[in-house]
């Protein structure tokens, strides 16, 4: 099949509201990355584009919380997000972003031509609505109880405990994160995208390739996960989609008297993709129509499984429905990376983060992008450990291709001046038993094969295997011992190792830029062609090159029990849920009835047979009483005695466990659950009011 005439490369949005992760990477980024170097490296006309995705209810969340504006939010993400990508050689052609108001035009132009297609149905519906804060609410700024398993902090979308999606109206008992109050009900119209419409020809693109008898893709080379979450979608009948969102922060509906208005977010992202494009185009004299609107223009969108639907159903629906734009010729979709057995979470920074890896292992770049890529999780969830990524740089990245290429540089230099010595034939009957021709042909053959059907991890093996084949045939050869009696013959060894080097230096270059440019440096390549992979005559007898470098070292058994430590620490010191919301209001009439005094423990002791209970002997200033108290997994019995409490007096007395508990301790909570006694901050004698 011809090549097509040229590329655009899509990488997610990543949000700009927060930094990011290795979940990230080894999701989108770095299979989008080699994918990309791969195909400049064969010249191709690639726009490769990505940019952060600045808007949606996320992030004007995250403002309101840190008192500060969404702006300034998305300003520092997206400058220490852009530097992320660029320590991490993710080579962007461009990485724009949505608040700009390049963007806004973008989406508004779009979204213009959508209204005159007709392509929405405008409806009003009931929706939440925050009266003391004066807004309509988006999904997520609404709290309740989740309906299916009773969790009380649940989203107005999803249940991060269940996982359910929900919707806000779903929730019992919702309340307004804005205001803590509970919110009503309240006409609003917004433009919906009648996704159900669009059903039967997306279904046939997605299953055949084809639209209205034209073959547009070939699904045989679609991942069948992707292609089986998009079934399972359109069997379980595709809903009309609300396209606009009442919002302060995003882009206005540019529609009059859509004031409060503005697109969804995912809506306008994957715009952001077009007006990214449309910029690098007009930087860079292209015209940027063909890498939108050609046929003969391969667009290939890079992300992970939560955003397939965005990018299969509806940004399929919103091109087609435009006119004029081509579709996707395949969505790549990788799964999710778990860290050390658990799930990744940035609320819970359960995760790795590009900016401390960057401070923790400085220089260390490629060993991060080596080891994402080789545990892509490209067709399943898979896990990163520090133990394996110790394992992988040590016992790969430095004991095979290292050490081979150190190897192979020191001995040139040792006997050969750094000269590249003449193979012979006396050397060719030693080393043909290892098939060097072949194995090199046959790594450029299979990595080429590899990442054109986005098998990356397939494709850095392939290099791998290279590599240790030359550390086998240098070990098994060992052309150290041959120098002593027969030098020629230690030439031919080592030429074939420097052109098993050199080929190294070219097929590693879309997994591993850093190290590829190295030893590229070190052999002296002063071109390195993709052309040139493929056969062991890449360098000419005689040829200079330079002294050895390392170009991995060890990683120590310190660095990462300092990692492992460091994930635990982090997640115990990182709040795991919020606290409860506020009770309904009382009367102080109802406040008056409660008779709280302060006391002193006296003794005490654990209730028999249970976990939690503590029997304790208390000094009221009025009585000496008894009250059990659920604080065992706190406090041990004999550090209480003398320590000043509150005690709830007048709670009619219970029987828990077989003892009479006359009263009630208090004690303060926090959003993990520990306790704490509520004590008088000064002196105080026993039986005092607390009011
Ligand atoms: O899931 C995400 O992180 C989204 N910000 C991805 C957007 S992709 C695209 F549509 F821009
Ligand atoms: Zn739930």
């Amino acid at each position: 099949m011809n090549n097509p005439k040229r590329y655009t490369i899509t990488a997610a949005l990543p949000y700009a509201n927060g930094p990011l992760h290795i979940g990230h990477m080894a999701g989108v980024y770095i299979p989008a990355d080699i994918y990309v170097r791969y195909l400049r490296l064969r010249n191709r006309d690639v726009a490769f584009v990505c940019g952060s995705d600045e808007h949606g209810a996320a992030i004007t969340l995250k403002a309101k919380r840190e008192g500060i504006s969404p702006q300034e939010i998305v300003d520092e993400f997206h400058s220490i997000n852009k530097d992320a990508f660029n320590a991490f050689g993710i080579d962007f052609d461009i990485y724009h972003r949505t608040s700009d108001p390049r963007h806004h035009e973008t989406a508004q132009d779009y979204f213009r031509t959508l209204l005159e297609k007709g392509a929405f149905d405008v409806h009003s519906a009931e929706q939440y609505f925050d009266e003391e804060a004066q807004q309509f609410l988006a999904d997520r700024y609404i709290m309740g109880t989740c309906p299916k398993c009773g969790h009380d902090n649940a989203y107005g979308d999803q249940c991060e405990n269940c996982g359910s999606t929900l919707s806000p109206q779903e929730l019992i008992n919702p309340r307004s994160t804005l205001s803590g109050t509970k919110p009503v009900l309240k006409e609003t119209s917004h433009w919906y995208l009648p996704l159900d419409k669009h059903e039967d020809w997306l279904r046939t693109w997605l299953e055949s390739g084809e639209i209205d008898g034209v073959q547009l893709h070939d699904p045989s080379k679609w991942k069948k996960q992707v292609l089986g979450q998009c079934k399972s979608w359109i069997d379980g009948g595709l809903q009309p989609r609300a396209m606009t969102r009442d919002l302060d922060w995003g882009v206005p509906v540019p529609v009059a008297g859509a004031d409060g208005k503005v697109l969804y977010v995912w809506l306008d992202a994957p715009i952001g993709y077009i007006t990214a494009t449309k910029v690098w185009a007009e930087q860079n004299g292209k015209d940027w129509k063909d890498y939108w609107q050609s046929d003969d223009t391969k667009l290939v969108h890079f992300l992970a499984k939560d955003n397939i639907v965005f990018h299969c159903i509806i940004f399929p629906v919103l091109l087609k429905t435009h006119g004029d734009y081509i579709l996707p010729k395949n969505v790549p979709a990788n799964e999710f990376l778990n860290l050390e057995g658990k799930k990744i979470s940035t609320s819970r920074n359960w995760a790795v983060w590009l900016h401390e890896y960057l401070e923790d292992f400085p220089g260390k770049q490629d060993e991060l992008r080596y080891v994402l890529n080789a545990i892509a999780p490209e067709f399943r969830d898979s896990e990163f450990t520090w133990a394996d990524y110790q394992a992988r740089v040590n016992n790969e990245l430095v004991a095979v291709l290292g050490n081979f290429v150190n190897r192979t540089l020191v001995l040139t230099h040792k006997f050969f001046d750094g000269k590249v010595p003449d193979t012979t034939d006396a050397g060719h009957e030693l080393t043909k038993s290892f098939g060097v021709d072949e194995a090199i042909a046959s790594a450029r053959r299979e990595i080429e094969e590899s990442i054109e059907a986005y098998r990356f991890r397939d494709g850095q093996n392939a290099m791998m295997g290279l590599a240790r084949l030359g550390n086998k045939l240098l070990t098994e050869t060992e052309p150290w011992k041959h120098a002593k009696t027969d030098l020629e013959l230690a030439g031919h060894i080592l030429n074939v190792c420097l052109q098993i080097s050199a080929n190294l230096a070219i097929l590693a270059k879309p997994f591993l830029p850093n190290t590829a440019a190295k030893l590229a440096a070190m052999l002296q390549l002063e071109e390195q062609s993709w052309d040139m992979a493929g056969s062991a005559d890449v360098i000419a007898s005689g040829h200079q090159i330079e002294k050895a470098e390392l170009l991995f070292s060890r990683i120590e058994d310190e660095a990462m029990d300092a990692q492992v430590e460091k994930l635990h620490q982090t997640i115990e010191d990182t709040p795991k849920s919020s606290h409860p919301p506020m009770k309904d209001l009382i009367a102080f009439e109802d406040f008056t009835k409660v008779d709280i005094r302060t006391a002193t423990i006296i003794e005490a002791e654990r209730v028999p047979k249970t976990d939690k209970l503590l029997k304790i002997q208390l000094d009221t200033g009025l009585d000496k009483r008894t009250v059990v108290s659920g604080i065992a997994e706190f406090y041990k019995p004999e550090d209480l005695p003398g320590i000043k409490v509150s005690v709830l007096l007048n709670l009619a007395p219970r029987k828990i466990r077989g003892v009479e508990s006359q009263g009630m301790i208090l004690m303060a909570e926090d959003a993990d659950g520990k306790l704490a006694f509520v004590s008088p901050s000064e002196e105080v004698g026993n039986g005092s009011t607390v009011r």
